[in-house]
């Protein structure tokens, strides 16, 4: 009984980790989606894709699998900041919005996805 207990504790405690953890990055997705392309044909090409496949649009079955729009989109934002991590707080919403400050950082990494390519 006392084991049972520990398991499922242990299992609810598990499940709050993931939930967290998979709450942490759809902004990513929502900004793409609320994302003015305007007339960029590649930004739009992104916006369809993350429309289609969500989560998909970047990763792989495990979301810490980046496919190769995740991984340039990864490396956009990191710039050359070595130490770039993910800023929760740029990301949570306010009033149900985020901020401009996170939206903007979203446009430019975008934009600096497809500079590359050409
Ligand atoms: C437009 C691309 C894009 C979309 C769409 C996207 N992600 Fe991500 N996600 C990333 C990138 C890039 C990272 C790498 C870390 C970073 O740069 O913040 C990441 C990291 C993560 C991580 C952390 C794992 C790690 O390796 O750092 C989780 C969890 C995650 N995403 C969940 C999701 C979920 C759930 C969705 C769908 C609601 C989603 N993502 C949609 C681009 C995306």
């Amino acid at each position: 009984m006392k084991n049972s207990l520990l398991a499922l504790a242990s299992l609810a405690f598990l499940l709050g980790l993931f939930v967290v953890d998979v709450n942490a990055r759809p902004a990513y997705k929502a900004i793409i989606d609320a994302m003015d392309a305007g007339d960029d044909e590649n930004a739009a090409g992104l916006k369809a894709a993350v429309k289609e496949k969500k989560c998909g649009a970047c990763h792989g079955k495990k979301k810490s699998m980046r496919n190769e729009a995740g991984m340039k989109l990864h490396v956009a934002l990191k710039g050359d900041n070595e130490d770039w991590k993910y800023d929760k707080e740029l990301y949570k919403k306010a009033d149900g919005k985020y901020s401009d400050a996170a939206v903007k950082s979203i446009a430019d990494a975008v934009k600096a996805m497809f500079a590359e390519e050409e």
